[in-house]
């Protein structure tokens, strides 16, 4: 460690100096000048700074103001070296955030006593420091480890669902992304668009609760067929309510309510309008779009002029009406996310995840 040692008096300065050198593991930088050591602490930092209050060009108490000033050296101890015992300057260098004084003339046990203090002070203020610093650390890493375990938890999950669902990777992702986007157009904020992006590829995990010659029918559905059919949502619900992972939790809103319509005649409970979660009534848009835009087994794809009328004429009815202008604003980019994530194979194919 070193301490500043600033007197404009030689033999104080000596002294001081052979008294500081005494102490263990301390090496004194001793300044004559107290503009030198203003100079000096603009690169450095001692561990502690002992001032002279009677100094010509600049007294203790203004070069004490300017370290103070200097919030880099917050926590350096200020020990002034005084020989007026006046009672007013000493409560004046306490408020200008001095720490202790020294009389002169000083007592060298004195002096070491103090000096000794302060610098095991401000150590152990340092370990504190730099505990919280690595405890800081700690919780960011495992918070980031927790999130990404979440994902990968959710990835996986959705793989799952990938290898029960005629519906292919590639509507997964585009409809992902046209959630994100309607989410961002809407103005609800980057973190939510993104988690939104997240959680929307499970919107269907509950599908692999239904039987295959339901999930799997070539041609329409019989109205019992469809009854069935349609639990996939409680089901998805179910796989992934009440979890601790939030991602999740926004999952399974997303499950029980993306088939929900905004008035009302939608399932599984019916809701209308705002009653239905915000994730629901994005991810409907981005469903519906996407589905209408792919190829499956039993439809040709519409084209995306298509796809937007339809989305257009059941404005307000099956759809949000200032989420589907959101999305509408944003269509250069709504067509650059179908062309850019075409369904390459008709059947999903495992991948490392
Ligand atoms: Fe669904
Ligand atoms: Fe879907």
């Amino acid at each position: 460690m070193n301490i500043l040692i600033v007197d404009d008096d030689r033999t104080n300065l000596f002294i001081m100096a052979a008294i500081v050198r005494r102490l263990d593991d301390v090496e004194p930088v001793s300044m004559e000048s107290p503009l030198d050591a203003v100079e000096w602490l603009r690169g450095n930092e001692p561990d502690l700074i002992l001032l002279d209050q009677m100094m010509p060009d600049m007294d203790g108490m203004e070069l004490l103001r300017h370290i103070r000033d200097d919030g880099r050296l917050d926590n350096v101890p200020v020990v002034m070296v005084t020989a007026n015992t006046a009672v007013d300057i000493r409560v004046r260098a306490l408020d200008e955030g001095c720490n202790d004084f020294l009389t002169k003339p000083v007592v060298v046990p004195e002096v070491q006593a103090r000096l000794r203090n302060l610098l095991a002070l401000r150590q152990s203020r340092a370990l504190l420091r730099d505990r919280a610093a690595l405890l800081a650390d700690e919780v960011e890493r495992v918070t980031a480890v927790l999130q990404r375990q979440g994902e990968e938890l959710v990835k996986r999950l959705s793989r799952a669902s990938e290898y029960r669902d005629p519906e292919t990777g590639a509507h997964i992702e585009r409809m992902a992304l046209y959630s994100r986007l309607i989410a961002e157009a809407a103005g609800c904020g980057a973190a939510y668009a993104q988690e939104l992006m997240k959680a929307a590829p499970m919107h269907d995990i509950g599908k692999i609760g239904i039987p295959d010659m339901i999930l799997l029918k070539p041609g329409r559905l019989t109205p019992e067929e469809m009854t069935v059919m349609r639990q996939h949502a409680a089901m998805g619900h179910r796989i992934l309510a009440n979890s601790d992972i939030p991602l999740l939790r926004l999952a399974a809103e997303i499950a029980l309510s993306h088939h929900e319509k905004f008035d009302g005649s939608g399932y599984p409970n019916g809701v209308a309008g705002t009653g239905i979660p915000l994730s629901g009534r994005i991810v409907a848009i981005a469903d519906v779009f996407d589905a209408l835009t792919s190829t499956r087994p039993y439809k040709r794809s519409w084209t995306l002029e298509e796809a937007r009328a339809y989305l257009v004429q059941n404005r307000g009815r099956h759809f949000d009406p200032s989420l589907l202008d959101a999305f509408l604003s944003r269509w250069d980019e709504v067509c650059r996310i179908h062309h850019e994530n075409a369904d390459e194979l008709a059947h999903p194919v495992p991948l490392d995840v």
